[in-house]
């Protein structure tokens, strides 16, 4: 059975929701598969980068571009090169990300570095960043050029946000910081993943179907929420998962020292021995931690009740994101595209891939 087909076993979406990411997931990919060069370079550069997206990653991104443009009574076909350049965007960003990070397997398989080293796989992420960019250019033609200017300064900001939430997080883990609140973690996740995981993608699917730029207020707001909810339940997949099913190293942001909720929790809750040891863990470059020091932290963290704490964050984020949908976007006719973004907020809290 596909990492997907078991993910739909343990889940309370529906199987309206499920037909329709499937959907969506299987038009964009096609659509990379066209926009992706096939002629030179294939070995080293365009084989290579049709990799990740070839792998059965989630496909969630474009999906909310798709269906934000579809309930605000926009056409898929106007979407599909955005929604396609957002899931490309998407894949150079893991492809970097598992350089910084130096993680092993990324959907179920060897990272891109791990296959083919670190210089091939930098410039294969920079040709996945062009090939957006040149993708979200081809809009002038079919959108016209004030909307394509306006979702590229989109994308231009969805850019910014997540390297900025890369230092962020990096700098962090540089200092060893143990001194963290909540409001400090949702500042970075707010930039390091919601903007280019859920606040963009639905902004631009908004803004192709021709809501003005000064409404879009309530999809930052819900995309922001949901994002959280995703991030949160993304650390704690990170713990808890099921590795076959999650398709990266289990505890690897142990080992990377990522400031996540659990830890920021355990900090504060842990007695001065348990606290200092975690700590001076957490000051070790990678390499240097055992299997026994992630499974110390792992222990801690359910001893004390830190992934039940970020579980009961995630939740909140989760009713915070149906109370902006309920209020602030009541104004969306009934279709099956609502009713999907809708469906998006339990699916982010809830995943198990
Ligand atoms: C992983 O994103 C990177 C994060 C922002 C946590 P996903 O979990 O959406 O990865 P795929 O696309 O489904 O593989
Ligand atoms: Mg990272």
């Amino acid at each position: 059975m596909s990492r997907h087909a078991r993910a739909r076993g343990n889940s309370a979406s529906t199987e309206h929701f499920f037909e329709m990411l499937a959907f969506y997931r299987d038009r964009v990919r096609e659509r990379i598969c066209e926009l992706v060069p096939r002629q030179r370079y294939r070995r080293i550069l365009y084989g290579p980068m049709l990799e990740y997206p070839l792998r059965d990653g989630k496909g969630f991104r474009p999906a909310l571009c798709l269906a934000a443009c579809q309930a605000c009574g926009g056409r898929i076909e106007e979407a599909l090169d955005t929604a396609a350049a957002l899931e490309l965007f998407h894949n150079a960003f893991l492809i970097h990300d598992d350089i910084e990070d130096a993680s092993e397997s990324r959907r179920g398989e060897p990272t891109l570095h791990a296959k083919y080293g670190v210089a091939i796989a930098t410039n294969v992420g920079d040709g996945l960043n062009m090939l957006a960019l040149r993708t979200m250019l081809g809009n002038t033609r079919t959108l016209g050029l004030e909307r394509a200017l306006t979702l590229i300064f989109e994308v231009e900001r969805m850019a910014r946000e997540s390297t900025e939430g890369q230092a962020i997080e990096l700098d962090w883990v540089r200092h060893n910081r143990g001194d963290l609140s909540v409001t400090d973690y949702l500042r970075m996740i707010r930039k390091k993943t919601c903007w280019y995981t859920c606040m963009a993608p639905l902004r631009c699917g908004a803004l192709i179907a021709g809501v003005r730029p000064r409404e879009l207020a309530p999809f930052t707001v819900f995309g922001f929420k949901i994002g959280a909810g995703f991030q949160i339940q993304d650390d704690i997949l990170n713990l808890t998962a099921e590795e076959a099913l999650y398709g990266k190293e289990i505890g690897g942001d142990i080992a990377e020292g990522k400031r996540t909720l659990m830890v920021l929790h355990l900090l504060r809750q842990a007695a001065r021995d348990d606290r200092e040891r975690v700590l001076a863990l957490y000051a070790t470059e990678r390499a240097a931690k055992t299997e026994d020091d992630v499974t110390f932290v792992l222990d801690r963290m359910r001893r004390y009740g830190s992934i039940d704490y970020a579980a009961g964050i995630a939740r909140r984020m989760a009713l915070s994101a149906q109370r902006v949908f309920d209020e602030r976007l009541a104004w969306l006719p009934p279709s099956p595209y609502r009713r999907f973004l809708q469906e998006m907020i339990l699916y982010m809290i809830e995943r198990p891939l």
